[in-house]
């Protein structure tokens, strides 16, 4: 099929009707964040559709433009990046993480890439607490049974979870989520540990004690996912791993989904070597892996770590100030280094 630009994405634009525009956005953002491109950088021109765009369709939308709207779903590579040509200045990534985009390829072509830190980092601790909860106290099964029209009366041994005041928590990832998560559990007098490369100030202030991996794994009553993925941390927790936790225990991730050997995690709950997980992310999204729906042992969540209203329209309002900064000659609020 040729490729059609008008027939798939729209112009925004302040003074020139459907001249191609100096910014694309790869796909539907919050109005907050275009109303900004709008007004303060000229226009943009956008995939209106909630959907990414095929890599042909995007290589050949985002040629000739100087910034680049992306969000997580976009594979931000050399070869789209030589697609957009030598003018390119910025791609605004509409979320911190950027495991998307090749940050060595864009630094090679001088591309400044920039994500959305902080922000969301309240919204995401939320939800791993809301996984957590849901994990322990067999949420999601105990509703599924209900909307099957299967509960049939209060009883006394049904659906017995596990505590979580007083339990050990442990956080893979001290940053600002992971201190987040920790800063909750105060609320329920929880010891914390962690697992960083460096001790984080944050996490000492709060009471929390940096202890390696596999002591963090054995001691810990929730485990809870906070790195980026990296060549590092692709599949840190796998079968090994899953097989050091207490089969007491719940596994949290709202990280990044290959940070968890996805696999080895469906055995380890059929095979219950732990107790549950609350998964908010996948290895290999939007693809589930077929057997964590034959596991009444887990939460699924389909990433939606940051989905409120008010912390989704000020990740595009970050994303679209990074896009003026850098079209007006300025530097870039939120660079990725
Ligand atoms: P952050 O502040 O950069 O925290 C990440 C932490 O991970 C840093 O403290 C980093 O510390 C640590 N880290 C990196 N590599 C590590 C390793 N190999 N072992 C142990 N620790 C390591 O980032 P954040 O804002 O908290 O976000 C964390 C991640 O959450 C993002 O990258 C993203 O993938 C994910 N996220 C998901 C959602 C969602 O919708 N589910 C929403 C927001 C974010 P050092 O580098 O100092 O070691
Ligand atoms: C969401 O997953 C993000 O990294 O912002």
């Amino acid at each position: 099929m040729s490729f059609q630009p008008h027939s798939f994405y729209f112009s925004a634009v302040s003074f020139t009707f459907l001249a191609m525009q100096k910014i694309f956005v790869t796909r539907q953002i919050p109005q907050a964040g275009l109303n900004i491109l709008r007004l303060q950088a000229g226009g943009y021109d956008i995939n209106f559709a909630d959907k990414s765009l095929s890599k042909i369709d995007l290589k050949n939308a985002v040629k000739g433009r100087e910034a680049i709207v992306c969000l997580l779903t976009d594979a931000i590579d050399a070869e789209l990046l030589d697609a957009a040509g030598t003018q390119l200045k910025i791609v605004a990534n509409v979320a911190v993480g950027y495991n998307n985009i090749d940050i060595s390829a864009a630094n090679a072509r001088r591309v400044i890439i920039t994500n959305t830190p902080g922000v969301l980092t309240d919204t995401t601790a939320d939800l791993a607490w809301a996984l957590l909860m849901a994990s322990a106290r067999r949420l999601g099964e105990s509703e599924r049974v209900l909307r099957a029209r299967q509960w049939h009366g209060w009883g006394i041994l049904q659906f017995l979870g596990q505590d979580i005041a007083r339990k050990t928590l442990g956080i893979v990832g001290g940053g600002r989520i992971g201190a987040a998560v920790a800063r909750r559990a105060k609320g329920f007098d929880m010891p914390v540990l962690y697992v960083s490369r460096g001790a984080k100030p944050e996490m000492e202030e709060l009471g929390a004690k940096r202890v390696d991996l596999d002591t963090c794994l054995r001691q810990s009553d929730f485990m809870s996912l906070h790195v980026p993925l990296t060549p590092e941390t692709k599949h840190l927790i796998g079968k090994r791993e899953l097989d050091l936790m207490k089969p007491t225990a719940h596994l949290i991730n709202t990280a990044r989904g290959p940070v968890i050997d996805e696999a080895a995690l469906v055995d380890a709950l059929k095979l219950k070597r732990i107790a549950g997980a609350g998964l908010d992310v996948y290895e290999d999204e939007p693809r589930i892996h077929p057997g964590l729906f034959e596991c009444e042992n887990v939460v699924l969540a389909p990433h939606i770590g940051s989905a409120t209203t008010e912390t989704r329209g000020k990740m595009a309002t970050m994303a679209a100030l990074n896009v003026v900064a850098v079209l007006t000659g300025k530097a870039p609020l939120n660079p990725v280094s």
